[in-house]
């Protein structure tokens, strides 16, 4: 939190949001579908590249302010296995906009401690845009802070199928395909975001009601925050307050909170006006 202060102006509106945040109860993983790129570039009368092109400036503040914040994981939505079907000319730029990304980027992400690490099917980009992402993949392993998961030829479908395709194949290798059994924690391990916590918050810009095929296993109780913002308009403020909605919401995960956890007189009295038992 003292690392996000220390780049506020005292009369930066910023600053009065970052310390309302409670820096004990923040997301520790914030996942973000960033829509609304070409709608920018079409209210500006601009070719949808334009739209893409202010999508960069966004990525590097949610990055920071996650960074600085103590967010431990940040994943961004930043090409689905279905973009390819876009013209030639927008998926080429998409590539080169991640490859000048990662160029101008890579001295902050070091500065803050930032590890990069990319989740998708990533043997189909195009070899000089995976080649720079991997470079810098290894030349971030060892930084410690905020970790960044970049989905990239990302699909939720495609990563569960890929999920258990890795576990027949270990089955297969082992002689256990016959008695192949999967557990709940047996998929999560297989997925390409093993050892992360599941997305406390997902956020979406552009105000779609959609999931667009994104992490799909990993967002079963994750609190969805939906904000009509374009993504090239997102700000920091957008972003933090984004985490004070977080933090307003009553997490259940399908139980009932500490002090309504014990039944109440008027539940037991509920239930025995059932009658006995049938099981
Ligand atoms: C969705 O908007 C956005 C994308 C498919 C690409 C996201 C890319 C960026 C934010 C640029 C930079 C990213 C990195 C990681 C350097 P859309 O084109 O679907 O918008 P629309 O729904 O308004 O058409």
């Amino acid at each position: 939190m003292n690392a996000l202060l220390e780049i506020l102006d005292p009369d930066d509106p910023d600053r009065a949001l970052a310390q309302s945040l409670d820096s004990s109860r923040l997301p520790r993983h914030v996942a973000i579908i960033m829509d609304g790129n070409g709608r920018w570039a079409r209210q500006r009368n601009l070719p949808r590249v334009a739209g893409h092109k202010a999508g960069v400036e966004p990525v590097r503040v949610t990055v920071e302010t996650c960074a600085r914040l103590g967010v431990q994981h940040l994943t961004l939505y930043a090409f689905s296995v279905e973009n390819w079907k876009r013209p030639r000319s927008e998926v080429d730029m998409l590539w080169r906009l991640l490859r000048v990304y990662l160029r101008r980027e890579l001295a902050d992400l070091m500065r803050n401690g930032v590890r990069l690490i990319a989740i998708g099917r990533l043997d189909a980009l195009p070899a000089p845009a995976r080649r720079e992402l991997l470079d810098a993949v290894d030349a971030t392993a060892a930084n410690r802070g905020l970790q960044v998961n970049l989905a990239i030829n990302y699909s939720g479908r495609a990563e569960l199928a890929d999920a258990f395709n890795a576990m027949l194949a270990q089955a297969r290798a082992n002689g256990g395909l016959d008695r192949l059994s999967v557990t709940e924690d047996d998929i999560t391990s297989h997925l390409y975001t093993a050892g992360l916590p599941d997305p406390d918050l997902l956020i979406r810009t552009s105000g779609e009601m959609r999931i667009s095929n994104f992490l799909l296993w990993q967002i079963a109780y994750s609190e969805l925050y939906v904000t009509p913002t374009l993504w090239p308009d997102f700000t920091r403020g957008d972003l933090l307050r984004a985490f004070l909605e977080y933090q307003r919401r009553d997490r259940r995960f399908g139980g009932l909170n500490a002090p309504q956890s014990a039944p109440h007189r008027s539940d037991r009295s509920a239930v025995a006006e059932l009658g006995p038992s049938t099981r």
